[in-house]
């Protein structure tokens, strides 16, 4: 598959998802309007906590917040909240198609619980609810596989946060313009052999990453990596993070060379790393030379924290796109998902 050439791309992607990608600062230019003009019954610095409930690439978007707001934020993955969760907390649900069964049975819970509650959604079950309970909901358009549409469910909320001084100053013009920046560089029309997440998709391709991000700082992006190359490039690929991985996983590599020989490491930095992360990083690269484990680097792109999470994010939607059609697979669909949420309904 040749990355360069648009009629290839054209084929394998027949939904857009590169698209998708290309109009990504509009998509996030859009999202901020839609979070200007949400009006909320209630003042968002009266909380204590946001706990943002939602599954997959709706969920994502808690696990953001919570690196890149001046607020407590907590992310929740299943049918209840956590025992934790409490009338102080601000439950934002998210669910792109609306109709997932464990965010709507969770809203139900902070409903029976007391909490006032914020929804983002296209429609689906959760609008219903939201207007039989009187909830406001950010209504996002339509169209898209909810992990292509991560700045629609993410920038309303960090305007919301932002004009409650709870997000620091965010500058979303200047943010606009660093990721059209990032879409100029990186999209489909761009050569290999200058473009950034085409070139680590080509190393990257008939291997199994793991990739690595550190705790509070870019662990978010790791997760995003590993599980965008599973719903886009359809194979499987694994993630950790600084410290914790040297307290365990560092050890699997003693005998890792031979089962690793498929495998390829990617440490992200971003600059924002703590000292004693970064040294653990550049002794586990020693560690990697002298054990023969394939490694390399990915760099965040230059900026604020803004810019380098969410351009470290976008970057990693691109390889792992790119990843895909050089696995000659369609990027979009996830039938195994779907197939395994009809069969659940059925035997349910
Ligand atoms: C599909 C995707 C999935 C969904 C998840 C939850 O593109 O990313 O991870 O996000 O199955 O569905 P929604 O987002 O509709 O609540």
């Amino acid at each position: 598959m040749n990355l360069d050439s648009s009629e290839k791309i054209k084929e394998m992607d027949p939904q857009g998802m590169v698209e998708d990608l290309d109009t990504f600062p509009d998509q996030c230019k859009e999202a901020v309007s839609l979070g200007e003009e949400i009006k909320l019954p209630y003042d968002l610095e009266e909380f204590d906590r946001a706990l943002v409930t939602g599954m997959g690439g709706s969920a994502i978007v808690g696990d953001l917040l919570a690196r890149l707001l001046d607020f407590p934020v907590d992310t929740n993955r299943g049918y209840y909240l956590p025992k934790s969760a409490r009338p102080d907390d601000l439950l934002i649900a998210v669910s792109y198609s609306g109709n997932t069964e464990e965010t709507l049975s969770a809203l139900k819970d902070g409903q029976r619980r007391g909490m006032e509650s914020l929804c983002l959604s296209t429609g689906g079950k959760m609008e219903k609810y939201c207007n039989r309970e009187s909830i406001p909901l950010v209504k996002i358009p339509t169209g898209h596989q909810p992990r292509a549409s991560t700045g629609y469910m993410l920038f309303p909320l960090l305007k919301l946060f932002d004009e409650a001084g709870l997000a620091g100053t965010i500058d979303f013009a200047q943010l606009n313009e660093e990721v059209e920046g990032m879409a100029d560089s990186w999209n489909s029309s761009v050569p290999t052999e200058s473009n950034e997440p085409k070139k680590l998709a080509e190393e990257l391709a008939g291997k199994v990453p793991v990739i690595y991000g550190t705790k509070g700082n870019t662990s978010v992006v790791a997760y995003r990596w590993k599980t965008q190359i599973n719903e886009n490039a359809k194979q499987p690929a694994f993630w950790n993070v600084f410290p914790e991985l040297n307290h365990n996983e560092t050890v699997g590599y003693e005998l890792g060379s031979e089962l690793m020989s498929n495998g390829k490491v990617i440490t992200l930095k971003n600059g924002l790393e703590i000292e004693r992360n970064e040294l653990r990083m550049k002794i586990m690269e020693d560690l990697f030379t002298d054990e023969g484990i394939d490694y390399a680097i990915a760099r965040a792109p230059e900026g604020d924290k803004f810019t380098k999470i969410i351009g470290q994010v976008y970057f990693g939607d691109y390889f792992s796109v790119y990843l895909a059609l050089l696995n000659q697979v369609d990027p979009s669909p996830v039938e195994l998902i779907e197939s395994f949420k009809a069969r659940l309904k059925k035997e349910g």
